[in-house]
């Protein structure tokens, strides 16, 4: 360092007096005098003293208006949601009282600034969206339920989730890709391809991108992504959203035992992540108060095992028979089991004619493959992973046997023509991953704007 160049200027972003703060920060700084913005998210008053409670997605803090303060115009026409501009002192609440972080703000100057009221009257949030209002009507409006608490809490979660993937990811030596959203093949079957126009071609939303991923591995070594899933299904269920965030990986030269060990690191990894953040910690435990952390190993089951543990437990398929092999095990019969079971599965061998025409079958079981899926109690299936067929001659047989028409794969057959290797991956859907880790009754409430069957707005 030269030092008789000047001194370089300090650049401060916030230089008002007093300082501004977010609410949920400096939880030492009691008998500070601060400028705090928020919006009200409660409110309650008396005749010269008023509390409200002020949000910021950082935090809530509590405010005091005492004396001439609560009895201003706009403290007597104040509505929820309304943004504050306050100034005053944090003060520890007196004995017995509670508030966020133990801490109020006593207010000695307040402006709500024009343009800052929010509606009220039958406008008013609380008219529009309460508890009581119809899960269809909350989706409409879901702009508005957004600004709930628990809303804003598995969002925030959300995002702590997502980071700790990355994080993880890192951890695990993945490098991360964006594969295009826009393709011409499909990957998990035609019925749920939704088609696009695309200038003068044919074109569809992808499915997965797990093909894309595959051809990523000779280049960068094991990858991930998370990008958007498209699905045009047609079923309205609790775990099925037609636009999802799907969390893919590809590993390169492993065997199926890698994968599943592999998997099993990745999701208990996320979670200590995920919880080292207290606050975010406390938000899951707010949602979901009995969380706790899967134990190691994960139960490992066979898929004829768990036939044979449905027949046993008069669970049956949906013709209403006793589940037999080959039996695609539906939604509901695999949630009872997972529930009864009470911890992660990875159920394995799915038969071969009932997955994707990718999977490698077991050596030692043709009839089956080297499959995976991830079952959770509360939602079910939360990953779907397999070992690929590495094999050029045996993947075409397959194209062949699902009566797939190879020509437009040529990108992806060639990976088995330039230096094949034995691979595998999977795919986690986040808002699934959520709605187990926040105890949430439907994926629908585990994305910003949910999309599904019959729902394209807002
Ligand atoms: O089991 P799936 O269909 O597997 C694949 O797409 C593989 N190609 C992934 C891979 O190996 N790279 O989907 C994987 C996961 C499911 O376990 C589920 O969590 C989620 O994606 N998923 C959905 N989530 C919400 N809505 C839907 N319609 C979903 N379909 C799948």
């Amino acid at each position: 360092e030269d030092k008789s160049l000047p001194a370089p200027v300090k650049i401060k972003l916030d230089d008002t007096d007093p300082k501004k703060i977010q609410l949920g920060d400096g939880k030492e700084s009691k008998g500070t005098r601060v400028r705090v913005f928020g919006r009200v998210h409660r409110m309650r008053g008396q005749k010269e003293l008023m509390f409200i409670t002020l949000k910021d997605g950082y935090g809530f803090m509590q405010v005091v208006l005492q004396g001439q303060l609560a009895k201003t115009h706009d403290a007597l026409t104040l509505t929820r949601e309304t943004s504050m501009e306050i100034l005053g002192e944090l003060r520890e609440v007196p004995a017995g009282a509670h508030a966020p972080n133990n801490r109020e703000l006593h207010a000695d100057y307040y402006k709500i600034h024009p343009g800052w009221k929010a509606a009220g009257g039958d406008e008013a949030i609380t008219n529009k969206v309460s508890k009581d209002t119809e899960h269809a009507t909350l989706l409409d409006l879901r702009h508005l339920t957004l600004r709930g608490e628990t809303a804003s809490k598995v969002l925030i979660v959300r995002d702590a989730v997502e980071y700790a993937f990355n994080v993880v990811f890192k951890e695990l030596r993945l490098r991360k890709v964006s594969p295009p959203a826009l393709v011409q093949t499909m990957v998990e079957g035609g019925a749920t391809l939704f088609g696009v126009p695309y200038y003068n071609e044919e074109a569809f939303l992808t499915q997965s991108s797990q093909l894309y991923l595959e051809t990523c591995l000779p280049s960068m070594g094991d990858v991930y992504c998370i990008e958007k899933s498209f699905r045009a299904e047609k079923s309205l269920t609790r775990r099925h959203l037609a636009e999802y965030t799907h969390i893919e990986g590809e590993l390169d030269f492993i065997n199926f035992d890698d994968l599943l060990n592999h998997l099993e690191e990745l999701m208990c990894r996320v979670l200590e992540v995920t919880m080292s953040d207290p606050t975010i910690k406390q938000y899951i435990m707010d949602l979901n108060p009995e969380f706790k952390m899967p134990e190691r190993p994960f139960k490992r089951m066979k898929y004829t095992d768990a036939i044979a543990w449905l027949v046993e437990n008069n669970i049956p398929n949906e013709d209403g028979e006793p589940h037999k092999f080959g039996d695609d095990i539906a939604e509901a019969a695999e949630r009872r089991m997972t529930d009864i079971i009470n911890r992660p599965i990875f159920l394995t061998h799915f038969p071969a004619e009932i997955k994707a025409f990718y999977m490698l079958k077991d050596k030692e079981d043709p009839r089956v493959t080297e499959s995976v899926d991830c079952l959770m109690p509360g939602v079910g299936e939360i990953v779907g992973g397999s070992m690929r067929i590495d094999s050029h001659e045996e993947l075409m047989a397959a194209f062949a046997r699902e009566n797939i028409d190879p020509t437009s794969y040529y990108w992806y057959t060639d990976q088995r023509k330039y230096g094949s290797s034995p691979h595998g991956g999977y795919g986690l859907g986040l808002e699934r991953f959520l709605a187990w880790l926040c105890k949430q009754h439907t994926v629908r409430d585990c994305c910003l704007y949910p999309r599904y069957f019959g729902r394209c707005k807002p």
